[in-house]
């Protein structure tokens, strides 16, 4: 844009609307920094400089995203939002009614977003009637993942009832294996904590407590046994858990340190990315129970003043629905396109059973939004569950008095 500098701003109207000289460009705001999630993000940054995009990277590291949000906040309070910005969930449109997101319709339109993407997803995509992110995969939380060979030298299948899990965790510890790899991080507490009310309650319970935030089903015995399960579990992961970051978990079980980790499939993405192969190295299993806990991630466009920004902007969002991007970035990210049309022909076993369980689960009103990835609740409400979530898991509390302040502390956030 160099040479037009001393160009009239009419002049300069009349040449970007010709949309040949905007030279798109993007400030990207992500969390995705572990091994797996920057090969993934990388395929986006490839696919935008080679059409002609010019990408400033803005990585904010912390698994689930809440680093990121706490400085895309500050960014947009000192009036500085970036362009491009990692956004999922009901905090879309928490950010479309502060009036600072892009109404990115005209790229949807244009692209068939509509055709193309399960209503669910697209749901969360719009902003009173407009499109307002563009979805790039879809997330599944309720997985276990494990060593492959620690299970065999120790005899264990994958477990299929929480009985199961436990009773292999007892055999595992008996045998100087930790059985739980897990992160002493609110976020990844909150990510146990959802399958097991998933598992344990049933995807009626995990709807009414944890979607729908029903006193009833806060204060139930169903809710005990959860935080009864959350404290046995407690005693499966190693002493030094605390802070851990998820990715380390993760390579606690690829080494053969750990067996398990329940955690969604980036998970995945981080075995694969250090060459590991699923059903081989490593094994993948829905949780105990029925149902898909759903995280669909997604980029929404911060309102900011530029030609090339907008541009930018719109390539972005162009690329990110696209099959390519769909089918390349989701192989690396352990996640599968949001996009319907998409083959899945290069996936692997666990992509295939996460595709077909979507399905099913879809069909027969289980597929529930994940609250602990912010996909089911505003931030004060997901905030406060976690809080005594974690609160539970890194003291003694009793499950009674966990069961009482999580309902007071629902009360609390509206
Ligand atoms: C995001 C994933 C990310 C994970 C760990 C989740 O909330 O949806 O894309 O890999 O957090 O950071």
């Amino acid at each position: 844009m160099k040479r037009f500098a001393f160009a009239t701003v009419s002049t300069l109207a009349v040449v970007a609307g010709s949309s040949v000289v905007a030279e798109p460009q993007a400030e990207v705001l992500h969390w995705w920094t572990s091994g797996g999630e920057a090969k993934s993000v990388a395929v986006l940054q490839e696919e935008f400089a080679s059409n002609g995009g010019t990408w400033t990277d803005m990585p904010v590291a912390g698994g689930g995203g809440d680093a990121a949000m706490t400085a895309l906040r500050a960014r947009v309070l000192s009036g500085n939002a970036p362009t491009a910005v990692q956004l999922k969930g009901p905090a879309i449109q928490e950010w479309y009614e502060e009036g600072v997101l892009a109404d990115i319709s005209n790229v949807a339109e244009a692209e068939g977003w509509a055709d193309v993407l399960p209503a669910s997803i697209a749901g969360h995509m719009m902003c009173e009637g407009t499109w307002c992110a563009a979805p790039v995969n879809v997330h599944r939380i309720d997985w276990i993942w494990a060593n492959a060979d620690v299970l065999a030298a120790n005899d264990i299948e994958m477990p299929a009832t929480w009985e199961e899990f436990n009773a292999a965790a007892e055999k595992l510890q008996a045998a100087g294996v930790i059985p739980l790899a897990h992160g002493g991080q609110a976020w990844q507490d909150a990510t146990v904590f959802e399958a097991v009310v998933m598992g344990i309650g049933g995807p009626e319970f995990y709807q009414k407590a944890l979607v729908d935030l029903d006193p009833e089903a806060l204060t139930s015995d169903t809710m005990v046994q959860v935080f009864d399960q959350m404290r046995t579990m407690r005693g499966y992961v190693d002493e030094n858990f605390s802070g851990r970051d998820w990715n380390l978990a993760t390579a606690m079980v690829m080494n053969g340190e750990a067996a398990f980790q329940i955690m969604g499939d980036w998970a995945k993405g981080e075995f694969l990315a250090a060459g590991k192969k699923p059903g081989e190295d490593f094994l993948c299993a829905s949780t105990p129970g029925d149902g898909y806990l759903y995280n669909v991630d997604s980029f929404a466009m911060f309102e900011v003043e530029g030609d090339d920004n907008r541009a930018g902007q719109e390539l972005l969002a162009k690329l990110i629905v696209a099959p390519n991007f769909q089918e390349v970035f989701n192989l690396n990210k352990g996640s599968i396109p949001a996009r319907t049309d998409v083959a899945l022909d290069a996936f692997d076993i666990c992509a295939k059973i996460s595709a077909e369980d979507m399905g099913t689960t879809s069909a027969g009103g289980s597929l529930l939004p994940s609250y602990a990835h912010g996909m089911a609740l505003r931030g004060s409400q997901s905030g406060a569950i976690t809080d005594v979530v974690t609160a539970h898991f890194n003291s003694d509390m009793s499950s009674a008095d966990a069961v009482q302040q999580l309902a007071d502390a629902v009360a609390n956030s509206y």
